[in-house]
């Protein structure tokens, strides 16, 4: 289940139906931990006959570099010292269904002129075997590393590049969609004090807003344990500041001691909302309107749209929040129904 209602999310989302349809190589780029293993799959389980077809992950970094060629498109008996029995590759194995080409980049340039023939004819040899295999296959891949780097560091081929990046989609760090923050922690925690056997568990507000401002280097992955851990050595019912690792705590710390609101201000402001004066002046009310709206849809996106929440952020009371989203013509993003937030449309 993919969780998330951010527009970065919902983007995906989209990606995801428009590319489950059709057999398009995907590339899913994103820092670690953001759920690109997660997209994968949600690509190849939500075509209607997905059980039946195969989904073959393959870690490239996890593989010594002298075995990929063989794991990837297998070995006839006697090609090297120990194959002793014909081994089928994994693309063989994916065919009908998805090959997941997972952390990509750690590819060794001498296969990737082979991998490079596979994805383009869905044709290759066993290594030993002088027998041509098609297969009829969908390819994913993912990887953490700026692929357009690598090429230009002469680490990947550029024409493999191309081959891959049909449909990029890219997983943005959760640090850039904190709407999905709130989310999460309510999915994760539900789901490990059900897994075990907890009583159920909530946030405060103040805990809440430590891990609201949290950087999050390990992404979803990191939330997700920090849960589970939080699950496990808490009490309950309520967790708090005092609950939360150490790390996090001094981190946002940290940024609230060095917090200066002009600076912050200048910094964060987007190009649309010029801190100097331009020439011909400007319109002072319709500016701080713009500035207004653009900062309460970031302190909502924040709050995961709770009012309580986002107008404590604004350092406001509910009622004149409530009485601003009416003057600003401010509303909740159409959410229909759960399933616009939540992708649960496939197994495992
Ligand atoms: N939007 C999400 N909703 C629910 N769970 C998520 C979401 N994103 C990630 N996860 C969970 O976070 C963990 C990490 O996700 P995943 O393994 O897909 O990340 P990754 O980008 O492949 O990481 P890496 O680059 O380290 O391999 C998984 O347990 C996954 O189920
Ligand atoms: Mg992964």
């Amino acid at each position: 289940m993919i969780v998330g209602n951010s527009k970065a999310i919902q983007g995906v989302f989209d990606l995801i139906k428009k590319v489950a349809a059709t057999d398009s190589t995907v590339l899913i780029t994103g820092e670690s931990g953001t759920g690109k293993e997660l997209i994968a799959k949600a690509i190849h389980y939500s075509a209607p006959d997905a059980k039946e077809r195969p989904f073959i992950p393959v870690n490239c970094a996890a593989i010594p570099h002298e075995l990929l060629e063989s794991e990837l498109f297998g070995h006839e008996k006697g090609a090297f010292t120990h194959a002793i029995r014909t081994r089928i590759g994994r693309f063989e194995l994916a065919h009908n269904g998805s090959i997941f080409l997972d952390e990509i980049a750690e590819m060794p340039m001498s296969l990737q002129v082979k991998l490079l023939r596979a994805i383009q004819e869905r044709k290759f040899e066993r290594v030993g075997g002088t027998k041509t295999i098609s297969v009829d296959i969908r390819i994913l891949a993912a990887t953490n590393v700026n692929l357009e780097d690598a090429v230009r560091n002469g680490r990947f081929r550029e024409d493999l590049y191309y081959r891959l990046n049909v449909i990029p989609i890219h997983m943005p760090p959760l640090r850039e969609r904190t709407g999905d923050i709130p989310l999460l922690i309510d999915y994760f925690l539900k789901r490990f004090c059900e897994l075990k056997r907890h009583t159920p568990l909530e946030i405060d507000d103040n805990a809440m807003e430590y891990l609201l401002a949290y950087s999050w280097p390990g992404n979803v992955r990191e939330l997700e344990n920090i849960m589970e851990r939080l699950v496990i050595l808490s009490d309950g019912p309520v967790i708090t500041c005092d609950d939360l690792p150490e790390k996090i705590v001094r981190e946002v710390n940290g940024q609230r001691n060095s917090f200066n609101p002009v600076s912050a201000s200048v910094m964060n402001a987007d190009t649309r909302f010029p801190v100097i004066l331009p020439e011909d002046g400007v319109c002072l009310s319709e500016l701080m309107e713009q500035y207004e709206h653009h900062l309460i849809i970031q302190a909502l996106e924040r709050a995961g749209w709770v009012k309580n929440r986002a107008a404590k952020l604004l350092k406001m009371n509910r009622t004149t929040l409530v009485e601003k989203l009416k003057k600003l013509n401010i509303t909740e993003p159409n959410r229909e129904s759960e399933e616009e937030n939540v992708l649960q449309s496939f197994a495992n």
